[in-house]
C-alpha cells in the first residue's frame, strides 16, 4: 500500500500584515476554505483557471510583517463592527486567524530603528525563510498591502521601505507581488535586482473600485469615437487608507496609477483631476464619483456620472488570494520577470499590455490556460532568468 505525499504547502507572506486588506484576506480564505461563504470576487476561482494547476485555498498557509502589534482576531473583530466582515465569521476562523498572528514579525524601520538598510533587508529575508523552512513549504509568495509611503525623494534618499521588503523578498528567493502604489521594485536599486534574480514580480496597486470603472468605460469612449474632454474624479474613505492617503505625497502616487489608465485608454489625457479626501467616519467604505464631460455628434456636449460605493477590504482581498495564487503558479512553472498578464489586477501594471479591461482578462486568462499546460509542471523548466512569456508569446 502507498502512502500519499502531503500535498504541497505555499507561504503567502503579506507585508502590512495587522492592516484591514490583510485581515480580510486571512479571514477570507479561512471561511472559503471552511464553505462558510462562496468565493465571490475570486476571479482564480471561476471556471477559466480549473485546469491552471493554481495551490488549493486550503494549501495557502499566512505569515508577514508589521509594525504594529494589534493581534489578528481583535482586528478582525474591528472589521466585523465596522460592516466589513459578516458577524460571526472572525469567531468561526479564529484558529486560522490566531495561527496567521504568531507568524507575523516585527516591520520596519520603526521610529528610533539604528538598523542600517542592509540589516533590515537581511532580518526580513531572514524571517521569510525561517517562515518557509517551519512549515516546510514549497515556496512562499512576499505580497506588500502595507500603508501607502509618499512618492519617492528621489537619489540619494534613503531606500523606502517597501524596497527594502521587496529586495528581502528577492534575497529570500520568492516572488513578489505590490498591491500597492508604494515603489517597491519600481526602485531603480531594486529594479536592477529583479531583473537578475529569475523570480517573477506584479505590480502594481490594485484596481479595485473607480479604477476599474475607468478601465471599462474608458475604451467605451475611445470605441465609440466620443470625445472626452474631462475627467475628474473626487473620493471619500476612512480607514487606515484614508488616513495614510491623507499626506499629500502618498495621495499623488496613487492618484498617478488612476490617470494612466485614462491616458492608456484614450490615447490623451483629458482636463480633470483626482482628489481623496480622508473621511475616518466612513471607515472601510469608500465612495468614488467620476464625472465625465464628453462630446457627441456634431459637438453636441453631454455628461456621464458615476458612483461607486464599496467596501475597499472586500474588493481587495479576493484579488490578493488571485494574486498569490497565480504568482506562485508561474514561480512554479519557471517564469520570471514582470508578469505583464496579470495587468488585468492593476492601476499601474508592469509592461505596455493592454489597458481595457476586457482585453486584460483575455490576456490573464490565456496566461491561466498557459499556466495549466503539460510542460509547464512542477519545478523549473525553463531555467532561471528567462523572461517572463507573455500569453501570446508562449507556444
Ligand atoms: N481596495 C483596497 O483596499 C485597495 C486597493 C488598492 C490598493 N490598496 C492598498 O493596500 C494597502 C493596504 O490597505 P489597508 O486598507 O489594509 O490599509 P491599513 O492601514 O488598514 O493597513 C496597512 C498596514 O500596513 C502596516 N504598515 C505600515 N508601515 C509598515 C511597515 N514599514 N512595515 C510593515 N507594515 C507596515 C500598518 O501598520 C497597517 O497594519 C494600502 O497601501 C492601499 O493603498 C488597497
Amino acid at each position: 500500500m502507498s502512502a500519499s505525499l502531503p500535498r504541497p504547502r505555499v507561504g503567502v507572506w503579506l507585508i502590512g500584515a495587522r492592516g484591514s486588506v490583510a485581515t480580510t484576506v486571512v479571514t477570507g480564505c479561512a471561511a472559503v476554505t471552511a464553505g462558510l461563504h462562496p468565493p465571490t470576487g475570486m476571479v482564480t476561482e471561476t471556471p477559466a483557471f480549473t485546469d491552471s494547476r493554481l495551490p488549493a485555498l486550503s494549501d495557502l498557509v499566512f505569515g508577514g510583517h508589521d509594525t504594529l502589534d494589534c493581534p489578528l482576531p481583535k482586528r478582525a473583530e474591528t472589521l466585523t463592527a465596522g460592516g466589513v466582515l459578516p458577524p460571526g465569521i472572525a469567531t468561526a476562523v479564529a484558529a486560522e486567524l490566531a495561527a496567521a498572528d504568531r507568524e507575523i514579525r516585527p516591520g520596519g524601520p520603526t521610529p528610533g530603528d539604528t538598523r542600517s538598510e542592509a540589516d533590515l533587508i537581511t532580518a526580513f529575508a531572514d524571517d521569510i525563510r525561517d517562515f518557509t523552512r517551519r512549515h516546510a513549504l514549497e515556496r512562499t509568495v512576499v505580497v506588500n498591502v502595507a500603508s501607502t509611503e509618499p512618492a519617492s525623494q528621489g537619489p540619494g534618499a534613503p531606500l523606502p521601505a517597501s524596497t527594502l521588503y521587496a529586495l528581502a523578498a528577492l534575497r529570500a528567493g520568492c516572488p513578489y507581488v505590490n498591491f500597492t502604489p508604494s515603489e517597491g521594485l519600481h526602485h531603480p536599486v531594486a529594479a536592477r535586482e529583479a531583473e537578475h534574480s529569475g523570480l517573477p514580480h506584479a505590480g502594481r496597486d490594485g484596481k479595485t473600485g473607480q479604477t476599474l470603472l475607468r478601465a471599462v468605460l474608458g475604451p467605451m469612449f475611445a470605441q465609440r469615437a466620443l470625445h472626452v474632454r474631462a475627467w475628474s474624479g473626487t473620493n471619500l474613505l476612512g480607514g487606515g487608507d484614508g488616513a495614510a492617503l491623507a499626506d499629500p505625497a502618498a495621495a499623488a502616487a496613487k492618484n498617478a496609477g488612476k490617470e494612466r489608465v485614462l491616458a492608456d485608454t484614450l490615447g490623451q489625457v483629458p482636463e480633470g483631476e483626482v482628489h481623496i479626501d480622508d473621511v475616518p467616519a466612513l471607515g472601510d467604505w469608500k465612495t468614488a464619483w467620476d464625472h465625465i464631460a464628453f462630446d457627441g455628434f456634431l459637438g453636441t456636449r453631454m455628461i456621464l456620472q458615476t458612483i461607486w460605493q464599496g467596501c475597499d477590504s472586500a474588493l481587495a482581498a479576493p484579488l490578493v488570494l488571485d494574486l498569490a495564487r497565480l504568482t506562485a503558479r508561474a514561480h512554479e512553472a519557471g517564469l520570471s520577470g514582470p508578469l505583464g498578464a496579470l495587468g488585468f489586477y492593476f492601476k499601474d501594471p508592469v509592461g505596455d499590455g493592454p489597458a481595457g479591461l476586457s482585453e486584460q482578462y483575455e490576456e490573464l486568462v490565456r496566461f491561466g490556460r498557459e499556466l495549466g499546460r503539460p510542460g509547464r509542471g512542477g519545478g523549473r523548466d525553463t531555467g532561471s532568468g528567462e523572461r517572463a512569456e507573455t500569453p501570446g508569446e508562449a507556444q
